[in-house]
């Protein structure tokens, strides 16, 4: 996730900036850069890779004296990884940093172009900048120029930008994306976290969404607002969530706004996917879909989505098994890689080989600048943001997102769903990300639940459908984290051997989606209860043979009701490690990232 901050003061801004951007490294970024403006000269520097390598570019560029600095650590989202599209972006006499999208970019620098600027990146930012100057022709009261600017941005962002116009101030807009303006003894500071500000601001003002405004050294008591920071740097990583895990799972409703974000066109109610055509699709008669554990079951979904919307034959597999199995591989089938990382060794050999046998590629990845991207045809990036807590929460939400989107985009184009059934789906897609919300109620709920699920012999998680690869789902999470045993079942499957297990000693988690198979699923779990299994049951609706209930909101489609399970079964899970007073972030003997065979 990208990070911003920004100072005004008489210190050594360069080296203000560069401490800042370092305390924002735990988010994630793939490069990273600064501007300042002192005695009316502006200076910008980014580079690619790590803030050490910003500060080797810089370590002869001093500035005395008073100054204003903005910075940012970026994690691609339009555009590669590069120094070009690294931020600050530059007009003639102004920079600007910028967290988040703005979607209606293509159209505005589309206009810009048409009065002559020169566009440099393939950023959505660089048009804010020269918007921004051209606003500044005819409007000569720079904020208000700042103001229109900003106004004709949709999307989510938080901006910080200086120019020359105004050498003392820095200007900001906030809307969707945090950002906080602190004082301290040496000057005022801006940061999109809380972390770039521990130590050095003693009050902060953390800014509305719809705030537009410009500051300057002696304005800070002008903001409304106004409290104190006191909390620890750790704490401030956190955002104020015991782990990283919790804070991920918190974060998803907005995480998967971003994964959306310009992907819908609101106006023809249609999906485009960036560098996706239809003649990438052409010809394909078939998809593998590869990936390991979490990403394999966002894999899972995938298959269930697009046989059923895209009426394609979706073949899915295990990538260490791919990889020796020797499996048919046509040339006009489609090889789709999932992984949140983008560097496991068993995803990225299995696409390897995919390749050698010339199949078009795909990845569903995280990481935009990781392995698994540079070696296929296309990405579509999932956007989650740089996820540190080692049980995958976010990744997994906005992977099987990226997949409901290109079931849906690819029906489209085969013509297999009907205009009006897409439109239907993009507003069930909505509901579904606001069902990601976690609801404090049902977090206590939980919370008081798992000191009963601590014990026993075992879980196992039942589901059909797209609900038995999130009973997969739930089943590793709770064992990751928890070390207990469980394991996930399609629910009709119980009766063909793992019912043997069943006694009140083994707990069952069952998914019953109201809008899926619910009678089915009540009879499997009514089977189940019937051997004096302890059942858990996850519903909008009542089960009367559960032992206990944890009720989601009545939703109007199933995959709303696959979001809001998600997140139960995420917060279950890290309840029970938790209780059992585990490292839910570090869990033993596992990796984030494994790239090794
Ligand atoms: C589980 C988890 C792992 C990963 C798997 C693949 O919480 O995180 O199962 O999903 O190791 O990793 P990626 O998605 O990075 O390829």
């Amino acid at each position: 996730m990208c990070g911003i901050v920004g100072y005004i003061g008489e210190k050594n801004i360069k080296k203000i900036l560069l401490h800042g951007l370092e305390e924002l490294e735990y988010r994630g970024y793939d490069s990273a850069g600064f501007a300042i403006l002192s005695h009316n000269e502006l200076s910008s520097f980014k580079s690619v890779g790590k803030i050490q390598n910003l500060i080797e570019k810089t370590k002869y560029f001093e500035t005395q004296g008073f100054g204003v600095g903005i910075g940012h650590t970026r994690w691609a989202t339009h555009g590669k990884p590069t120094e070009i599209n690294a931020h600050p972006h530059s007009g003639e006499f102004s920079s600007v940093v910028h967290n988040g999208i703005i979607e209606n970019y293509a159209e505005l620098k589309t206009m810009l172009q048409k009065k002559g600027y020169h566009f440099l990146s393939q950023t959505d930012t660089e048009v804010i900048i020269h918007l921004f100057e051209d606003n500044l022709k005819e409007q000569k009261d720079p904020l208000k120029a700042f103001e229109k600017t900003i106004n004709s941005c949709k999307g989510a962002y938080a901006i910080l930008l200086v120019t020359k116009i105004m050498p003392d101030k820095v200007f900001y807009a906030k809307n969707g994306s945090p950002l906080i303006i602190g004082k301290g003894e040496e000057g005022i500071y801006f940061a999109s976290s809380d972390s770039p500000l521990v130590g050095l601001a003693k009050e902060v003002c953390y800014l509305e969404d719809g705030k537009i405004g410009v500051l300057g050294i002696e304005d800070f008591y002008t903001l409304p607002s106004i409290q104190p920071l006191n909390i620890n740097k750790s704490f401030a990583q956190k955002e104020g969530f015991r782990y990283f895990m919790e804070k991920e799972i918190y974060e998803q409703h907005r995480v998967l706004l971003e994964t959306l974000m310009g992907r819908i066109q609101t106006d023809t109610q249609q999906i485009t996917l960036e560098n996706i055509d239809d003649s990438f699709l052409e010809g394909i008669k078939s998809i593998t879909i590869c990936a390991c554990g979490t990403s394999y079951h966002a894999a899972m979904v995938g298959k269930y989505l697009l046989e059923r919307m895209a009426k394609i034959r979706v073949n899915i597999a295990i990538a260490s098994e791919f990889r020796y199995a020797g499996f048919v591989m046509d040339k006009e089938e489609l090889f789709i890689s999932i992984s949140q990382s983008g560097e496991t060794a068993d995803t990225l050999e299995a696409l390897k080989l995919a390749k050698k046998h010339q199949q078009k590629t795909l990845a569903i990845c995280n990481v935009e600048n990781s392995s698994i991207v540079r070696e296929s045809d296309h990405t579509i990036l999932t956007r989650a943001g740089i996820e540190k807590g080692v049980a995958s929460t976010k990744a997994f939400a906005s992977q099987v997102l990226v997949l409901w989107l290109f079931a849906l985009f690819f029906a489209q184009q085969r013509k297999t769903l009907e205009k009006k059934d897409i439109a239907q789906e993009i507003s069930f897609m909505f509901a579904a990300i606001k069902a990601t919300q976690v609801n404090n109620k049902m977090h206590e709920r939980i919370k008081k639940l798992s000191k009963r699920y601590l014990h026993g012999h075992g879980f196992f998680f039942i589901g059909r459908d797209i609900f038995y690869p999130l009973a997969l789902e739930g089943a590793l999470k709770l064992k990751e984290i928890s070390y207990l045993h469980a394991e996930g079942y399609p629910s009709g499957e119980m009766k063909h051997g793992p019912i043997a297990l069943a006694d009140s000693n083994l707990f069952t988690i069952a998914l019953m989606p109201e809008h899926l198979l619910f009678e089915k699923i009540k009879s499997n779990v009514e089977e189940l209860s019937a051997r004096d299994a302890t059942i858990c049951a996850i519903s909008p609706k009542e089960c009367e043979s559960a032992d206990d209930m944890i009720y989601i909101p009545k939703a109007q489609s199933y995959m709303e009701e696959f979001f809001s399970m998600m997140v139960v079964l995420q917060v279950l899970a890290l309840e029970i490690a938790i209780k059992l007073g585990n490292d839910v972030d570090m869990p033993r003997n596992l990796a984030k990232s494994v790239t090794v065979e």
